[in-house]
């Protein structure tokens, strides 16, 4: 199976990825970790992107799609793909169509997650993640049992520079355009299934995996 989470920033494509990845033996990729990695390895790649990342901007298509194209050419990526933050712009998602075309494969859905902007902002500068394992978690709705601490593996717990209010209207409005269109785009191929992000994050699960019942 492949498959893809769509989605404004804040609507919970990380928290649901991690989940269903793991109960569908799924090969979980998130461009946006990718690049995080990169630019605490101190990568020229790292560096370029980061100059993006801080501004709320995209990273350009040639650095994005060459990234994401080599990692899904490794052998573990034949186990099936959630991608998450990939694609973001039309030229992305065509990419990686005639990239799976070739290996004869396509994508089998498209899970558009959405929920009200008002509320994205309060998810996104509520966050907070471990440095280690990339656990997710909100001081509000999903606080970790000792502040500032991993529930999972004991690592340090920090706030992403781009969760700053200013930052997030600007990763905001970057996306908003982009991902109606990526929308319309998979909808034209009958793949996109809308799924209400609003509730606990088991309830939105539950729905998730509704919406893959019949794809095999
Ligand atoms: P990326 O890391 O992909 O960020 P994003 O799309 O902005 O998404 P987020 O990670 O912020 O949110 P999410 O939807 O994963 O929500 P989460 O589950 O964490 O990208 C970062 C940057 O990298 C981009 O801005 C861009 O510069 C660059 N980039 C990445 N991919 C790119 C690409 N393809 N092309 C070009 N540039 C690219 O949840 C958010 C918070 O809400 C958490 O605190 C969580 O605990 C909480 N939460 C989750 N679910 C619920 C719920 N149901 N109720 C209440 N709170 C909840």
């Amino acid at each position: 199976m492949r498959l893809i989470l769509l989605g404004l920033p804040g609507v919970g494509k990380g928290t649901q990825a991690k989940i269903l990845a793991t109960r569908q033996g799924l090969l979980h990729i998130s461009t946006g970790d990718m690049f995080r990695e990169a630019a605490a390895a101190g990568t020229e790649l790292g560096k370029r992107a980061q100059e993006f990342m801080s501004a709320g901007a995209l990273v350009p298509d040639e650095v994005t799609i060459g990234m994401l194209l080599e990692r899904i050419a490794q052998p573990d990526a034949a186990k099936g793909l959630m991608l998450d933050g990939f694609p973001r712009t039309i030229p992305q998602a065509e990419a990686l169509d005639a990239a799976l075309a070739k290996q004869g494969d396509q994508i089998d859905r498209v899970l558009y997650i959405q929920v009200p902007e008002a509320e994205l902002v309060a998810r996104l500068t509520g966050r907070w993640s471990c440095s280690n394992c990339g656990a997710i978690y909100h001081m509000q709705s999903k606080p970790p049992k000792a502040a500032g601490v991993c529930d999972e593996c004991g690592g340090a717990l920090s706030q992403r520079a781009d969760d700053q209010p200013a930052t997030v209207n600007a990763r905001l409005d970057t996306n908003r355009a982009w991902t109606e269109a990526l929308a319309e785009f998979y909808g034209k191929q009958g793949k996109l299934e809308a799924i209400d992000g609003t509730g606990s994050p088991d309830d939105i699960t539950a729905r998730l995996e509704g919406a893959l019942a019949n794809v095999s």
